[in-house]
């Protein structure tokens, strides 16, 4: 079965220290203080009302400079290939990232966010808000990267994708 392609509008663009896909984290991470800001276009902004309460938000991106997809990887941390679904690889089908980072202020569309694995440039989305009582969870499995998660920390990409 196929379906039709969906398109989105960006509602903004992600400014980061990141200029190349390699040295970047390879997750979002306090360790490694990777801070930017997010702009929010103009006719977008009247969404961010409330938002400033919350400590730490989603961004949901387009990971806009992934060449090709693939449907099995070597992801970061591994030296063995897995089903890219059960990966964080960015070379996915539809190249579409999420990052859980720290919102540290809003101003005038301006939001100044802390822990980014994203690159310069990036297009962003969406937000949501990230809300423990929602998005926590106990008694997880994590399949291969059990053993490895601890790496997320200060691990940075290098040229596999
Ligand atoms: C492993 S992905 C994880 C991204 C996100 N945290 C996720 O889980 O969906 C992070 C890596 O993607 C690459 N990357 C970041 N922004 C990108 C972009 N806009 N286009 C292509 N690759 C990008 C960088 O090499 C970074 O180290």
């Amino acid at each position: 079965m196929s379906m039709n392609p969906i398109t989105f509008t960006p509602i903004g663009v992600i400014h980061s220290p990141h200029k190349s896909k390699e040295g970047t984290p390879i997750q979002p991470s306090r360790l490694q203080r990777s801070s930017g800001e997010v702009e929010i276009f103009s006719e977008f902004r009247p969404g961010l009302r409330d938002l400033e309460g919350f400590s730490k938000i989603f961004l949901i991106f387009h990971l806009h400079a992934m060449q090709e997809s693939q449907l099995e990887v070597t992801p970061y941390l591994d030296d063995q290939t897995r089903g890219v679904f059960a990966t964080r690889a960015p070379s996915r089908p539809n190249p579409i990232g999420l990052s859980l980072v720290d919102l540290f202020s809003i101003d005038n569309g301006i939001l100044k966010v802390g822990g980014l694995d994203i690159l310069d440039g990036t297009p962003l989305l969406d937000i949501k808000p990230f809300i423990p009582d929602i998005d926590h969870a106990e008694g997880i499995k994590v399949g291969w990267l059990e053993d490895k998660t601890h790496h997320f920390r200060n691990h940075q990409a290098d040229d596999r994708f």
